[in-house]
């Protein structure tokens, strides 16, 4: 079958295309036949070698890209899954040889959920992986009180805002000026434009501070700074946490696969799209993430 794959770090062009045995599942695993792979922001740190620079992904001679798929099972193995069965899932071991940019993936079958209905497999592809981890990140904060998001308009902080506004909470968004629309409609009550003294702006807004913050534009310090003392930090990137300043708690969420977790919320946040590209383009989708600027994700069809 056909792979994208790297075997060594740089810009999109070091993206390989190769041509590797189909992977056999083992017990309690599955095979999928993709459909459709999103591009992530972990997809670029790993073709760039930062993330390997940053302790996360250990030395490897080859890695596979692509965490979130939707595809049909085509072998289910000993698992609860059937042949022909539509799914959605994710990949959450960093540095495996293949991952989902490739035309059959093998994943625990723990990490797999039936597609979401009415949703096409690059609609439903992209959701597992930003859904999961703005689920997993309010986990971790504790507060009923008012919660910042900062990349509010970006994959994980918009379902973040949706979640938390789903949870009751008070959310004060932070975004460009033009996507202020968008992150209301997700669910936020109170918006502050990206830019500098961002602590100021949003204290004007939460006088003496936001109760936690859900930092995915990985502001750190700046983004700190609005949080009250005593108050909750949920960093989304390897040396993205700052120090806990004021008894601010400081916490990472780390992206773990939940088949069960998914198939619940996949089917309450929309599915958002910037654009399809065939697999052997994924340089091309690489080099329009890194542009910046998307709303949604790209998305890989083999
Ligand atoms: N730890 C984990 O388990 C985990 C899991 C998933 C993702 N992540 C990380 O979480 C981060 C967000 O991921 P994502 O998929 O949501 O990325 P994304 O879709 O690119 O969204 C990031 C958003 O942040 C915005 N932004 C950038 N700089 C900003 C600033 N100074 N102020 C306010 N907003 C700003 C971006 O706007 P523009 O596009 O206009 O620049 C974009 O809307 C990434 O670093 C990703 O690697 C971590």
């Amino acid at each position: 079958m056909r792979a994208m794959v790297v075997r060594r770090f740089g810009g999109p062009e070091v993206l390989e295309a190769v041509e590797v045995p189909v992977p056999e599942p083992g017990p309690g695993q599955v095979r999928i036949r993709v459909a459709a792979a999103a591009v992530n922001p972990v997809d670029a740190a790993t073709r760039s070698g930062a993330l390997s620079e940053a302790g996360v992904i250990p030395p490897r001679e080859v890695l596979g890209l692509g965490w979130d798929v939707a595809g049909r099972i085509d072998d289910a193995g000993d698992t609860r899954f059937g042949v022909g069965d539509a799914v959605i899932g994710l990949r959450d071991r960093i540095a495996l040889p293949l991952g989902a940019y490739a035309e059959y993936l093998v994943l625990d079958a723990s990490a797999v959920a039936p597609a979401p209905p009415g949703l096409s497999p690059v609609e439903a592809a992209t959701l597992p992986l930003n859904a999961l981890t703005a689920a997993q990140a309010l986990d971790l904060v504790e507060t009923t009180g008012t919660l910042l998001v900062t990349g509010a308009a970006g994959a994980v902080g918009g379902y973040a805002v949706a979640l938390a506004h789903a949870r009751k909470l008070p959310v004060v968004a932070v975004a460009s000026e033009a996507d202020e629309a968008l992150v209301r409609q997700f669910g936020a009550g109170e918006f502050v434009p990206r830019g500098p003294a961002l602590g100021d702006r949003v204290r004007a807004v939460v006088p003496g501070g936001v109760d936690a913050v859900l930092d995915t534009a990985l502001l750190g310090l700046d983004a700190l700074d609005a949080v009250r003392g005593g108050g909750e930090f949920v960093a989304f990137a390897a040396g993205a946490a700052p120090l806990p300043l004021r008894g601010v708690r400081v916490r990472h969420v780390w992206i773990r696969a939940d088949g069960e977790r998914l198939a619940e919320l996949a089917g309450r946040l929309p599915a958002r799209v910037a654009g399809v590209l065939p697999l052997a383009e994924a340089a091309a989708a690489h080099e329009r993430l890194a542009a910046g600027g998307l709303r949604g994700r790209l998305v890989l069809t083999p």
